[in-house]
């Protein structure tokens, strides 16, 4: 199998980047991750990259032309699909047009539910009776392009933010993996 090349865009802890590495280690896992974007110099999920030896470029998005460096990195690494896993800052319309590959996201909610930030507790707060996550593609507008996949599970009485969380990050695992293989199963 020829693998893909991807590039993940990360902010924070990193778990669901250390999930896509483990599972690229499949032999039919059609992806290898050949780069990582950080935009937070102490992000824990950098470790991950310099543990497995991945390329990763950390950015200042105060820097005027952040965007342009990230796409030259891209071309080099000869990307062909970017993941965003928890990555917290927007992309521009001139850099998805620019890119031209595909982009997609993964979101803590059921998608067109709760999207943008603080989901568990619109969840809570709307009574929600399931919630889950949803792997979609990356459009101009927030958390809004095509569906890929969505994973879901009910809630209990006694939910709070954080078993939300955890419940939801457990589901993110497999939703996320699903979605790369069904979006390469032609290819
Ligand atoms: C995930 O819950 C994802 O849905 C959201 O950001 C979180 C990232 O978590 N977009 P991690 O950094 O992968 O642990």
């Amino acid at each position: 199998m020829v693998k893909k090349n991807v590039c993940v865009f990360i902010s924070g802890k990193g778990s669901n980047f250390k999930n896509l590495i483990k599972r690229s280690r499949d032999y039919n896992f059609p992806i290898k991750i050949k780069l990582v974007v950080c935009n937070n110099k102490y992000a824990v999920g950098l470790n991950f990259a310099k543990i497995n030896s991945i390329p990763y470029l950390v950015i200042d998005t105060n820097k005027r032309n952040f965007e342009n460096l990230i796409l030259l990195n891209l071309k080099k690494h000869k990307i062909n699909l970017i993941c965003l896993a928890g990555y917290m800052k927007i992309l521009s319309n001139k850099f998805l047009n620019s890119f031209k590959k595909k982009v997609i996201n993964i979101h803590p909610s059921l998608l067109p539910k709760f999207k943008g930030l603080n989901t568990f507790k619109k969840v809570l707060e709307y009574n929600e009776k399931k919630t889950g996550c949803t792997v979609h593609f990356v459009n101009k507008k927030l958390d809004s392009g095509k569906i890929i996949v969505k994973r879901e599970f009910f809630l209990n009485n006694n939910e709070t933010e954080k078993t939300l969380r955890i419940k939801t990050q457990k589901l993110e695992y497999l939703a996320y993996p699903e979605a790369i293989i069904s979006i390469f199963k032609y290819c």
